[in-house]
């Protein structure tokens, strides 16, 4: 299954070898990103799917509510458009700009994984919210925002307080 997800991505053309290197590395969280395209993409549909690995995870640790990400290793969240779900942690993480982090349990019924990114907007597939990368939401059904999470930087290591 987890297998196929990949497979799929790569029969689209949306996943180079490098990536495919990174996917697995990341094992061990299911990890969803946005790579290469522009945040600020506009009427587009610029949708990206879940990708599910299986592998052991480097370059992210989780800790009770500390995690923490190597951007030397997830290099992805460097440049504006990468973003992550990393599911153990319940947690989104964008680079819209500057890096931020979201819970990925959605204020409406409390899916926490199937989200994807449109045009610069976080969509829960669940029920169809869509909330901005600050959390606000912009479609109901949901009604409240999405909690953020404290971010800080330290050299590469992108520590996320919970
Ligand atoms: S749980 Fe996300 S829209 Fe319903």
């Amino acid at each position: 299954m987890k297998k196929e997800l990949i497979n799929s991505k790569n029969q689209k053309g949306q996943l180079n070898i490098e990536r495919r290197e990174f996917l697995k590395k990341a094992g061990g969280f299911a990890i969803m990103g946005l790579f290469g395209t522009s945040f600020f993409t506009s009427c587009s549909d610029d949708t990206e799917d879940p990708i599910n690995v299986d592998s052991n995870s480097e370059g992210i640790n989780v800790n009770g509510d500390i995690i923490t990400i190597d951007l030397s290793i997830i290099e992805e969240l460097n440049s504006s458009g990468g973003w992550l779900l990393i599911t153990e942690a319940q947690t989104l993480v964008v680079n819209d700009g500057s890096i931020k982090a979201l819970t990925s349990v959605c204020t409406h019924s409390n899916c926490d994984r199937n989200w994807s990114l449109s045009n610069g907007n976080f969509r829960c597939s669940c029920h169809g919210s869509i909330f901005s990368t600050d959390g606000e939401v912009i479609t109901g059904p949901a009604t409240r925002p999405l909690t953020q999470f404290d971010v800080s930087i330290d050299g590469d290591i992108l520590t996320i307080t919970k």
